[in-house]
C-alpha cells in the first residue's frame, strides 16, 4: 500500500490557532473549491455562512451559535463558517436524501484546499442549530449541518490522530467480511 497524499496525511483538526489572519482572497479560494464539488443531480445543496475576524460582529454572531466547549477554542480561529444543506431538489421539490452527504463532500474539498494554503480546519457538530436558524434567518427546507473553524494552526501537529483499521471499514461479499 502506498502512502496517502501528504495533503491528506498532514490534515488535522487543531484546537489552537495563531493570530495570523486569512486574506479574503484565500477565503474566496476555499469557497471556490467547495463550489466545484460533485453532487447528486448537480443540485449543489451546500450553502455557507462565512465570518472572518475582520468583521468582529459577524465573527461573534457565528461564535455565539457554538457549544460553549467549542467556543473556548474556536474564538481564536480567524475564520468561522457554518454549512447549510438544501434538503429538497430544485428540479422537482422531492427530498434529497444525499443533501448532507454532498455538503460534506463540498466541505472536504474546502478543507483540502485550506491545506494547500497551509491552513487547518476543525469542523463542529457542537452548535445550536435552532439558534443559527433564527439568527441567520435560515428558511424552511434548509438545515444547518456543521460549523467550521479555519486558520493557521498553533499546534505542533495532529500527532494523536487515530483511525479504525481497514478491516473494520471495507467489506467484500457480506457485511463484516473484510475486503
Ligand atoms: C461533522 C463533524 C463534527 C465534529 N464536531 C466536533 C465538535 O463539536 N467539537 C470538536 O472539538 N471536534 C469536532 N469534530 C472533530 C473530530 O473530533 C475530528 O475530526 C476527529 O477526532 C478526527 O481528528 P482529525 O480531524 O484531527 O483527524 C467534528 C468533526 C466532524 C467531521
Amino acid at each position: 500500500m502506498d502512502p496517502i497524499h501528504e495533503l491528506l496525511q498532514n490534515r488535522y483538526s487543531p484546537r489552537a490557532f495563531s493570530d495570523r489572519s486569512v486574506p479574503r482572497e484565500t477565503i474566496r479560494t476555499l469557497l471556490e473549491a467547495a463550489r466545484w464539488a460533485p453532487s447528486s443531480y448537480n443540485e449543489q445543496p451546500w450553502r455557507f455562512f462565512v465570518a472572518s475576524k475582520d468583521d468582529p460582529e459577524l465573527h461573534a454572531r457565528l461564535l455565539s451559535c457554538l457549544a460553549p466547549g467549542n467556543q473556548d477554542w474556536a474564538k481564536n480561529a480567524p475564520v468561522l463558517m457554518l454549512s447549510v444543506a438544501s434538503m429538497t431538489f430544485t428540479r422537482n421539490g422531492k427530498q434529497n436524501r444525499h443533501a448532507f452527504h454532498d455538503v460534506g463532500l463540498a466541505v472536504s474539498q474546502l478543507i483540502l484546499q485550506a491545506s494547500v494554503h497551509g491552513l487547518q480546519a476543525h469542523q463542529m457538530a457542537g452548535f445550536d442549530a435552532a439558534k443559527a436558524r433564527e439568527l441567520y434567518r435560515i428558511p424552511d427546507g434548509f438545515e444547518p449541518v456543521a460549523a467550521i473553524a479555519i486558520g493557521f494552526s498553533a499546534e505542533a501537529s495532529g500527532s494523536s490522530r487515530s483511525r479504525r483499521a481497514q478491516d473494520e471499514i471495507a467489506f467484500a461479499g457480506t457485511w463484516g467480511e473484510a475486503y
